[in-house]
């Protein structure tokens, strides 16, 4: 049991926690420039991997929810949250006999699809149960992930349409490779280009008489960018609502930092050795926060600087700049992660506070879905 009312500081560790002011602040600035752009906001939740998180988008006025996995659907069926779009292709019997076993009691689950042989597949494992289900056309802007060309979109869409059982819904067109294009004008230009493409294909589905009433892409690097494309009705943006270092190292649409969503979710970890006069070791390893090529930033103490430095799964290396001191044994640190995703996978919980005290422990229920 959580200890309510207890200061973060006193949280064992190593730590996730997300201040709830911060993240519904972030949840409600996604929502508003979203209303403002005239497009509805279904949030990836492959971020925070939270069914509380998930309900309180929807509360805020996200239409849904996407997914990456049938494992992850299944946990926010069970937990009533609807509106769910897998935006990932769904190809072998198995994963399809686990997706069409929710439609029962998600009438209104999408998937995206990407090849012919699978909207053939799908579409007879749907007959056999008399069942219809929505698909979105996944394009493939050019990162060679998952999707077809700009081309082949509108043939695929024609199969998807001619399949009794399936119900074309549109478009995804996602661009992960261009989210973190550092320069605003840079980004601009690249993932309008992307999404204005993606808009054409639009066009010409309903000038040839086929249906598409969502497009939908975008993640937290291009949110202000996609949703002023015309034709894009619908966002899914993840990383805004706790944010991380990477997209803090990125410039704004201001110029300067990226300072559109508050970093509501920190990691605490605890001093457990300081031997040597050069560092002092953490609990925080790889095992707690994911690395890829950047660093975590440590917020609570100056001058300090996190570093895994081959110490393993389990500890981390933290280094003073000239001028500032190594924090002793038993001092507790609180860093930003460098990318929230893969982190929050490696833990079972999130401690929820308001004004540095901890008021609830929410369960990262979908943590580990990966099928
Ligand atoms: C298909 C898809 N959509 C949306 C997102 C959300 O992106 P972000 O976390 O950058 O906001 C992702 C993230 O990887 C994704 O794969």
């Amino acid at each position: 049991m959580v200890a309510l009312k207890v200061n973060k500081q006193l949280i064992d560790t190593p730590a996730l926690v997300i201040d709830r002011s911060q993240l519904i602040e972030n949840i409600c600035n996604m929502q508003a420039y979203a209303n403002a752009a005239g497009v509805a906001v279904r949030p990836h939740i492959k971020t925070h991997k939270c069914a509380n998180i998930a309900r309180l988008q929807k509360e805020h006025g996200a239409i849904g929810v996407c997914v990456t996995k049938v494992s992850e659907a299944e946990q926010l069926v069970k937990s009533g949250v609807g509106g769910i779009l897998i935006t990932s292709p769904v190809v072998t019997e198995l994963k399809i006999t686990r997706l069409l076993s929710l439609l029962p009691q998600a009438h209104d689950l999408m998937v995206v699809v990407d090849s012919a042989v699978n909207a053939g597949q799908l579409n007879e494992a749907c007959k056999h149960l008399g069942m219809s289900l929505n698909c979105l056309v996944d394009i493939d802007p050019g990162v060679h992930r998952t999707g077809v060309s700009y081309k082949e979109a509108l043939t695929l869409a024609r199969v998807i349409h001619g399949h009794d059982y399936l119900k074309l819904a549109g478009i995804q067109c996602y661009a992960g490779n261009l989210q973190h294009v550092h320069h605003f004008s840079d980004r601009r230009r690249v993932s309008q280009a992307a999404m204005e493409k993606a808009a054409g294909v639009k066009k010409k589905l309903i000038s040839d008489g086929l249906p598409c009433p969502i497009l939908t892409g975008t993640g937290t690097g291009t949110f202000d960018i996609d949703s002023s494309v015309e034709g894009v009705t619908e966002i899914q943006p993840g990383s805004y609502t706790v944010m991380d270092q990477e997209y803090a190292a990125i410039e704004g649409s201001e110029g300067g930092g990226f300072r559109h969503f508050q970093h509501a979710m920190t990691q605490l970890t605890t001093v457990i050795s300081g031997n040597h006069g050069s560092h002092i070791t953490v609990d925080a390893g790889l095992k707690a926060l994911y690395t890829d090529n950047t660093r975590p930033r440590i917020i609570s103490h100056p001058g300090l600087e996190y570093d895994w430095a081959g110490f393993g799964d389990e500890h981390g290396r933290v280094t003073a700049l000239p001028g500032f001191s190594l924090p002793i044994v038993g001092e507790v640190l609180e860093l930003v992660v460098p990318h929230c995703d893969p982190t929050i996978n490696l833990f079972d919980y999130f401690y929820i506070v308001e004004n540095g005290q901890v008021i609830d422990k929410w369960p990262i229920n979908l943590r580990g879905c990966s099928q």
